[in-house]
């Protein structure tokens, strides 16, 4: 049973703890996936090691069975408990994002929560960081095979300004040789829309997203993602009728205008040495 304090913890919303509380779910396939988190907590599961419940709300069930698990991991590595409670609230913070974007109750992204829960990701200050190895396939420069590095990931939390960046990349040269001391880790890297050479090129110079995203070098071929620009800027994945949506910002006449202009968003890729 989850008790208030933990869904309090955990960032939920009122209607969302409501609905987590009414959950009804196969319980033999939370328990099966409650028991494949568990054995792969702190072990940086590759991909393929954990398979995900077709269900997201089997994986919901197991997220909040598991929660003691992964508190205790975090406390066994000696991270802060304000650090423990800003990376598992990202589950509330998804569960709100789902709610927004289809209108009821769900987890749609709850494959990115199984990050958070084996260890794999930490929220310091405005963003969060991801430790992993240099995958073969996407190899980052000056990086040497198998290195670890930290993909930065970005909460949709506020302003992303200069300042709370600095403060964040500051936490993350302290946290990372701290925490993981065998984990060696030099660079950074990101794979995001905010990097897409188009939005840096037409989004004003001075915004803290093109400041943002002129921290890190480019590298790779981008990929087209026309998804990613309308999921992050709307909340919606209807790319069909793009009138429905706001043009008062910038970001948002940017986001729909590219599109109908027969342009494509996409993922670019970066790094950034600490
Ligand atoms: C990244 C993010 C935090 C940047 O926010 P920010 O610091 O407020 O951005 P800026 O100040 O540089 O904004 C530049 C312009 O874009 C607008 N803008 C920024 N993010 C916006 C959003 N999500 N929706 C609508 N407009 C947005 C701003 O209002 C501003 O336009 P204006 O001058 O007309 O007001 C924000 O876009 C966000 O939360 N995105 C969702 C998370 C995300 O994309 N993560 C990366 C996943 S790969």
């Amino acid at each position: 049973m989850t008790t208030a304090d933990e869904y309090r913890l955990l960032g939920f919303t009122d209607a969302d703890r409501e609905d987590a509380e009414k959950l009804d779910v196969d319980r033999q396939a939370v328990t099966e996936f409650a028991a494949q988190l568990r054995r792969v907590i702190g072990t940086f599961p590759a991909e393929g090691d954990l398979t995900a419940p077709d269900d997201p709300l089997v994986s919901l069930a197991a997220f909040l069975e598991t929660l003691p698990d992964i508190r205790r991991y975090h406390r066994e590595l000696g991270i802060s408990d304000e650090v423990s409670r800003a990376t598992l609230a990202d589950l509330g913070k998804q569960l709100d994002v789902s709610r927004r974007t289809n209108g009821e109750f769900g987890l749609e992204t709850h494959w990115w929560m199984t990050i958070h829960w084996t260890g794999t990701i930490y929220a310091l200050g405005r963003l969060q960081f991801l430790l992993h190895q240099v995958p073969d396939s996407h190899p980052v420069p000056g990086t040497g095979p198998g290195e670890w590095v930290i993909g930065v990931h970005i909460p949709e939390s506020g302003p992303l300004t200069p300042e709370l960046v600095d403060d964040s990349f500051d936490r993350a040269r302290e946290f990372f040789p701290r925490v993981f001391p065998e984990q060696t880790v030099k660079t950074a890297t990101l794979g995001s829309w905010l990097i897409d050479p188009y939005l840096l090129d037409n989004l004003p110079q001075d915004s803290n997203m093109v400041r943002f995203g002129r921290r890190f070098t480019p590298y790779g071929e981008p990929v087209d993602s026309q998804d990613s620009a309308i999921f992050f800027t709307f909340r919606s994945h209807d790319l069909t009728n793009l009138a429905q949506y706001p043009r008062e910002t910038r970001l948002q006449r940017l986001v729909l205008e590219r599109i109908e202009n027969g342009g494509t968003w996409q993922t670019a890729f970066g790094y950034l040495r600490l």
